[in-house]
């Protein structure tokens, strides 16, 4: 078990302790906030886009000493290592350079692959954008299955889904990642097979989940009539294992390459990202790369006591590991941003939810928080309760995108009112004398009840508009949070090895669920009885 001992790391515990108790509801008091004030004081831009760190229970010491951390801990160093195309993610033996997907400067690492392959994507998309690609009927491509699970899927689905407003209308664009045949089928039945285009995509090519759906659209096409020959018309691959994409049967010339420098969450720059090119085009996907390449210029240069993902990342830490928040919610007060949240949730767990130090040894303190969230206003009609009255103090994240992306404008006073108010509301709070005002004389059993703790921390961020680049920009901001804190808790943030032991014994499990016979003892009494259950289901 190893502690961290950075200097800085002492220093927040004693500041830590200093600070606890103190309210920011007085921190914001007008006596006590002169200019420049807190909201100025705290409000920083990068990449285009804000934040506003004011609410969070931060003074100018705590940044200091968290900025002093972030640099004993090296975060520079790696930031310019995985930069340069170094071999930081070890475990795997791989340099991590999503970065060099979206970054203009021609000597970035692997420029020249990079541009071949997203100029193959980008002739493709316009093919099918166009409606010059076909399907074996003649008919243009109108729908788009995209098959792929993890990071696979959950990037390219936000994507399409936060830009739908910039999309091809004549495209529909449909994401299938489950193992359950539900979600394929589902999908099978609003297609119609002679106008619709399958992107298989898969790093390894081995997925369960993916191979099992991409096996049954194929056979989906060949019982509806597509003969056999055009299904090449139908089907292309994504993959770092091109191998494997041909033996599957796709035609050679239809697999786009990725690389094993690239992660699966931070793949949605690459090939990965075909059906977010053919939703919105070659020049909008180079608007969300321009915009993913200016936040990583910001995050490169600005000293980090300005740089926005660094700060980010610090205060998370801040909660995390001083404050023992055990998750932060993440609420944009945006519809299109709806699947930013469970994007978000691969990104930062997959990434930072591990006990094993870069040395081997393990942690003695908390990792990745539990990642969590839902559009706004939504939220607030379901878990804000807890949120502002629960015991549980849960940092949050509001994202506001300050003019809509729709025509129905009128909306959008309201929906950034209730984002800005609720802010205000978890820092106020309300006390027991403004409740008992509430109240009134004759019910003073309510008080407690309406009593506020307040106290609560939240970043905000604004975006000025959504576009594919301050998509983009917003995207970046967050994995370079995630290689900040994974920095300063010394972890590997571009492995994956706790996802191995499920797949291994699901492939058991999968095995046991329909052979002959089960052998007594071979699972513990729990699982058994629930192979057993389901073997007597599956025969009915
Ligand atoms: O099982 C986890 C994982 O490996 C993720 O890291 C990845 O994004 C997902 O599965 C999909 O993997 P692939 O792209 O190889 O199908």
């Amino acid at each position: 078990m190893t502690k961290i001992t950075f200097p800085a790391w002492t220093s927040l515990q004693a500041h830590y302790e200093q600070i606890r108790d103190a309210r920011l509801r007085d921190w914001f008091a007008p006596e006590n906030d002169p200019a420049p004030t807190r909201a100025e004081r705290f409000t920083y831009s990068g990449g285009g886009l804000a934040a506003d760190f004011s609410k969070n229970r931060i003074t100018d010491e705590t940044l200091k000493l968290l900025v002093q951390l972030a640099r004993e801990a090296g975060v520079e160093k790696r930031r310019d290592a995985m930069f340069a195309g170094e071999i930081v993610n070890p475990t795997e033996g791989r340099a991590v350079l999503h970065t060099a997907l979206r970054a203009s400067d021609p000597k970035a690492p692997f420029h020249a692959q990079v541009q071949a392959e997203r100029a193959k994507m980008a002739a493709f998309a316009t093919q099918v954008r166009d409606g010059k690609w076909t399907g074996y009927t003649g008919k243009r491509i109108r729908h788009i299955v995209n098959i792929g699970i993890g990071g696979s899927d959950l990037g390219p689905k936000m994507v399409v889904h936060a830009l739908k407003h910039i999309a091809s209308p004549d495209i529909s664009a449909h994401f299938v990642s489950n193992v359950d045949g539900a979600d394929l089928y589902r999908v099978l039945e609003q297609i119609d097979p002679e106008e619709t285009l399958t992107i298989v995509v898969s790093k390894t090519f081995t997925t369960l989940e993916t191979m099992t759906n991409a096996h049954s659209m194929r056979d989906w096409f060949l019982q509806k009539g597509c003969p056999e020959n055009a299904l090449a018309k139908h089907f292309v691959g994504v993959s770092a294992n091109p191998t494997e994409v041909v033996k599957f049967g796709i035609a050679k010339e239809n697999v786009f390459e990725m690389w094993d420098w690239v992660g699966g969450r931070y793949s949605l720059w690459s090939a990965v990202g075909l059906s977010i090119m053919i939703s919105i085009g070659p020049a909008h996907f180079d608007e969300l790369l321009a915009g993913a390449n200016e936040m990583d210029q910001h995050f490169r240069t600005a000293p980090l006591e300005r740089n926005l993902p660094v700060l980010l990342g610090m205060i998370g830490i801040w909660y995390r590991n001083f404050f023992g928040s055990q998750s932060y919610l993440v609420a944009p007060y945006s519809e299109a941003l709806h699947f930013l949240p469970s994007y978000l949730q691969q990104l930062e767990m997959e990434s930072n939810g591990k006990q094993a130090r870069l040395d081997g040894t393990m942690v003695e303190y908390e990792t990745s928080a539990v990642t969590w969230g839902e559009p706004g206003t939504n939220g607030q009609h379901a878990f804000f309760q807890m949120l502002h009255q629960g015991p549980t103090i849960v940092p949050i994240d509001f994202i506001a995108v300050l003019t809509p992306e729709h025509p129905l404008a009128s909306h959008h006073p309201k929906l950034l009112a209730n984002c800005f108010a609720q802010s205000e509301a978890m820092m106020l709070g309300r006390t027991v004398e403004e409740a008992k005002k509430v109240a009134g004389p004759n019910k003073p059993e309510l008080v407690p009840h309406i009593v506020f703790p307040g106290n609560r921390p939240t970043t905000t961020l604004l975006v000025d508009a959504l576009t594919a680049r301050s998509l983009g920009a917003l995207i970046a901001l967050y994995e370079h949070k995630v290689l900040t804190q994974g920095t300063v808790w010394d972890i590997n943030s571009f492995d994956q090895w706790g996802v191995e032991l499920g797949k291994i014994l699901g492939k058991v499990v999968e095995a046991d669920l329909t052979a002959a016979n089960v052998e007594a003892g071979k699972h513990d009494s729990s699982t058994s009885a629930l192979i057993a259950r389901a073997r007597a289901a599956l025969k009915k």
